[in-house]
This record gives structure tokens, C-alpha cells and sequence, in this order.
């Protein structure tokens, strides 16, 4: 599964912004480094304030990425080359410009059009104080007062209000937005939050830490992965099933361990992001408990593990590999840690692990770019920086933009083959030297070696969902697939000899062994 992320795939109009036209111009690269499926962020007409994860019409396409035409003839386009699409379901919170929200603005409190969102009075003498401490996610309350004095919840920005879900009416809504786009021939649903969508309506308080630790209430918060959820993953659900098509639903779930099988269950999801293994630092026994725990937790709910390391709301992998194992990535530092950074190895280490990935049964998802090593883009000036994260967290955390920056696709030209004019993002100068062109046929290049990976792990990493550990050394992660072919990590500090056989792929030079921070795949000879 290959991340899209619309706004900067490639931009066919020239206008700075990606587009479906460049996502279908690109198809034929997609088919040659090998995937199966792509997942389209959301293309839906809104005011970009969270990249488009602010929906102000499910039904159509902002005009900036083209119209429901193009991505019809997208979805035919990628279907006649054997690529299925996903579509990004966005059902915890709207825009603030979908009509819904602005029907609720405009009608009085205890009205049907305020019922669709979580609008209520607030605490104190005169009601100015938020309902509740909850904070909201990218930074500050997660209220927003509106001028007749009631509150609404947005657990993003505020111009992402949440939804009711205890409204029939959303309810509904959503089954429809399905069908919707199951008609015009996607293959499915990436959901996004898809644990935020049932809240606590008594609207109790979030447990500072210190009741947390007197008191056992994790399992219990008011907002995220509340046992309601999972009706609602049971409606979707049967909507799907009911199409009589061969398609599935992918839930951004931000759970435990303990929680993720039940989003897995038969009658829900058939695939959860598994953010364990992502966030798992560069550690040999780190890595094998969270492939072990993701192999384990699928296999009981007769599910597949899915595998990523990097993703639009993180900082590249080839990025957070080169940095020192306590450096919190997840806070976008500011002044871009340069001294810290050990690109080198921040790229030997990613392409290790991305091959890694690509060894392990299940699902792999890979996001647009890391194909071709990019890591994240530190100095962007703060006055391009789009992400909400960056004005909602006081100018503390720059936010996500690092990773979002436009795609080069050839080694010059006004924004590296990404359109005909500046990107929306400023293209770093030394992006050209990553571009799809300077990688095409040069051996060892990443994008080589995703593709040789791509096409190896169709042949020797998908015949079945076993994977048997072998012993290879206190540093060394290795196990056997179905099809007898090995996988070894070097984690340790010194050059390792490889079993014997025949090398299918490698993400460095394996001649004379396999180096530290390294990965190769061997069919036993
Ligand atoms: C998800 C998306 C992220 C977005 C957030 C709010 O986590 O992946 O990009 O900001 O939801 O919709």
C-alpha cells in the first residue's frame, strides 16, 4: 500500500499544489516500484487548514486537486494496472465551512443542526469556562466559544468541529458518504480516528497524571477508544460487506496493545495501523517484540499485521533513524537539530529498516517519498509552515510540514518535475540529487532498492503469514518466511558473516558479510 498524499504528489495544472491529474500521471512509476494499492489522503473540497483533513463536502473534490471526473478516471486508470485505491474517511470532525457546521452556528443552542456537533455551556458563573479540561491535540482547549455563549468540542483545530456520534442523523450520513464512493469503484477506507468518534457525554474531566496514578482509569477516558466505537465499526463494516465487492477498511487507531484485536474483530476493521512497530527506536530487541506482539495479536482475530515507518503526521524515518535513540522527535524541535542529526546514518538505517518491513507477512504501507531515502526537510521558515500544529501549540512545535514537502521528481526545473511552477512547500536545493530521475537505473540507489524489494517480496515474502526466528546472535534480529528465504539485521557493532546461500536483495554492499545497520534477504543454498 503506497501513501498519496495529494497536495505534494505532482502537480499536472502547475499551479503549485498537487493534483489527481499528477496522481494519474504518475500511475505507470507507481506500477514499476511494485505496489498493490495506493491510499489517497483527502481530496474532498476544504479550506486546507489541516491539509484537508477539515472536510467541507465528502461528496466531491476540492477543486485545487481536479473533480469527481478525474478521480473516477484515477480510480479506472489504477484499476486497468492492477492498482486499487483507498479513500480517506475523515468521521470524527468536519471543517468549520461544511454546511452542517454552519447551519449550527447560525440556528440557536438545543436546535437539531447543534445536535450534529458537541455544542455545550460552559462551566463557571458566567458559563466562560471551557465544559471540560480536555486539551486539544495539536495544542491549547479543545473548546472553542461561539458568540451566543456556548461551547463546541473540536479535539483538532478549531476549525475541525467533532461530530455527534450519538446522532443517528451522523450516523446515517456516514453510511451514505460509504456507499458513495463505493459506487464510483474505490477499493476502500483508510478511516482516520477512527478511536475518537464516541465520546463521554456525561463530559467528565481527563484525569491529571497524578489521578491517573492513584487510580486505575485508562481504560476509561471520556474520548479516545471508547467501547462505542466499535458498534459503529460494526455498521461500516456491514455497509462494505453489503457492496459484494472484494474491498476493506484500514482504522488509524492510536490504541494499546490490549485494545488493537478488538478493531480487528471479523465484524470490523480488517486492518489497523500498527503505530507500535513505527515508533519503536533503532534496537534489536525492541524491533523483534513489536513484530512478535503484532504477529501474535493479528494471528488471534485471524487478521494480518500491517507495517509502516512513515507517514504524513511523522518526521521521516530516514530522519528520526540518524538522530540520538532519547532525541523526542514527535515535537518537530524548532531549530532543526542539526548537530544532532547523523543523516548517514539516520539513511543506512532506514533503508535497513524499510527492507526489514518489506520481509514481514501482512501489509506494508509506504509513504509517498520514502522510496527515494527523503528525509524530513528541518529549516523550513516559519512563515511557509501550513500545519495548524504550529500557531495551536504557541509557535512551540513547528508541526508536520517536514515530511509534507512536494515530491521531486527530476533533478531541475522550477519545482524538481513536481509541476511547471513553485511548489506550495519550498523544495530544499539539494532535493534534486533524491529525485525519481537522478535514482532511476543507478544501482544502489533507494529507489532501486525499494523496487528489486517490492518485486523479491512478491516472490519470497508473501507465499504465507509464518515467520520462524532463528538465532543469529544477541545483535542480530533474523527469522525464516514461508518460502525458506531469511532475513537478517545487523544490529550490533561489527560485520556479521550471512547464512549461507544466495543474497535476493541487500540494502548495502553485502560482499564481505553484512555490515552494521544493515539488512539482507538470503535464499538458502
Ligand atoms: C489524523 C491524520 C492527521 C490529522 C488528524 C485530524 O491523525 O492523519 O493528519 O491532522 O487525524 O484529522
Amino acid at each position: 500500500m503506497y501513501q498519496v498524499y495529494p497536495r505534494s504528489f505532482a502537480d499536472a495544472n502547475g499551479d503549485g499544489t498537487g493534483d489527481i491529474d499528477g496522481i494519474r500521471s504518475r500511475l505507470p512509476y507507481l506500477r514499476q516500484l511494485g505496489v498493490n494499492a495506493i491510499w489517497v489522503c483527502p481530496w474532498y473540497p476544504s479550506p486546507l487548514n489541516d491539509g484537508g483533513y477539515d472536510v467541507a463536502d465528502y461528496r466531491d473534490i476540492d477543486p485545487r486537486f481536479g473533480t469527481l471526473a478525474d478521480a473516477e478516471a484515477l480510480i479506472a486508470e489504477a484499476h486497468a494496472l492492477d492498482i486499487r485505491v483507498l479513500v480517506d474517511i475523515v468521521p470524527n470532525h468536519t471543517s468549520n465551512e461544511h454546511p452542517w457546521f454552519r447551519a449550527a452556528l447560525a440556528a440557536a443552542p438545543g436546535s437539531p443542526e447543534r445536535e450534529r456537533y458537541l455544542f455545550r455551556q460552559g462551566r463557571g458563573p458566567d458559563g466562560d469556562l471551557p465544559p471540560t479540561n480536555w486539551t486539544c491535540v495539536f495544542g491549547g482547549p479543545a473548546w472553542r466559544r461561539v458568540p451566543d455563549g456556548q461551547w463546541y468540542l473540536h479535539l483538532f483545530d478549531s476549525t475541525q468541529p467533532d461530530l455527534n456520534w450519538a446522532n443517528e442523523e451522523v450516523r446515517a450520513e456516514f453510511d451514505d458518504i460509504f456507499r458513495f464512493w463505493l459506487d464510483r469503484g474505490v477499493d476502500g477506507f483508510r478511516i482516520d480516528v477512527s478511536h475518537g468518534m464516541v465520546k463521554d457525554l456525561t463530559f467528565p474531566d481527563v484525569p491529571t497524571i497524578e489521578e491517573l496514578l492513584e487510580t486505575s482509569k485508562t481504560t476509561d477516558h471520556p474520548h479516545w477508544d471508547r467501547d462505542g466505537v466499535h458498534e459503529i465499526n460494526q455498521r461500516w463494516r456491514r455497509v462494505l460487506d453489503d457492496s459484494r465487492r472484494d474491498v476493506m477498511m484500514v482504522a488509524e487507531a492510536w490504541v494499546s496493545n490490549e485494545s488493537q484485536p478488538l478493531y480487528l474483530r471479523p465484524d470490523e476493521y480488517h486492518q489497523v495501523f500498527n503505530f507500535e512497530f513505527l515508533v519503536t527506536p533503532w534496537d534489536r530487541d525492541a524491533a523483534a517484540i513489536a513484530i512478535q506482539r503484532a504477529v501474535a495479536a493479528a494471528q488471534a482475530v485471524g487478521s494480518a499485521p500491517t507495517w509502516t515507518l512513515s507517514n504524513h503526521d511523522v518526521m521521516r524515518h530516514a530522519s528520526r533513524f540518524g538522530l540520538p535513540a532519547d532525541t523526542n522527535w514527535r515535537t518537530w524541535p524548532l531549530t532543526g537539530p542539526h548537530d544532532l542529526l547523523d543523516a548517514e546514518l539516520g539513511l543506512r538505517r532506514a533503508r535497513a529498516g524499510s527492507l526489514l518491513l518489506m520481509a514481514l507477512p501482512g501489509s506494508v504501507y509506504l509513504y509517498q517519498g520514502e522510496e527515494l531515502g527523503l528525509p524530513e526537510v528541518w529549516d523550513l521558515p516559519p512563515e511557509v509552515l501550513d500545519d495548524p500544529v504550529w500557531e495551536d501549540s504557541g509557535h512551540t512545535q513547528k508541526g508536520r510540514d517536514g515530511c509534507r514537502v512536494p515530491l521531486p521528481w527530476s533533478s531541475d526545473g522550477p519545482s524538481f518535475g513536481f509541476g511547471d511552477g513553485d511548489a506550495w512547500l519550498p523544495q530544499p536545493k539539494w532535493f534534486g540529487d533524491l529525485s525519481v530521475a537522478a535514482q532511476t537505473d543507478v544501482p544502489g540507489s533507494t529507489l532501486e532498492l525499494y523496487r528489486t524489494a517490492l518485486a523479491a517480496r512478491a516472490e519470497y515474502m508473501s507465499h504465507d503469514e509464518s515467520l520462524e526466528w532463528l538465532d543469529l546472535g544477541a545483535e542480530v534480529l533474523a527469522f525464516r518466511r514461508g518460502s525458506g528465504a531469511i532475513c537478517v539485521v545487523n544490529y550490533g557493532e561489527a560485520t556479521i558473516d550471512l547464512p549461507h546461500g544466495d543474497v535476493i536483495v541487500a540494502s548495502t554492499d553485502v560482499s564481505a558479510g553484512l555490515p552494521i545497520d544493515a539488512c539482507a534477504w538470503v535464499r538458502p543454498g
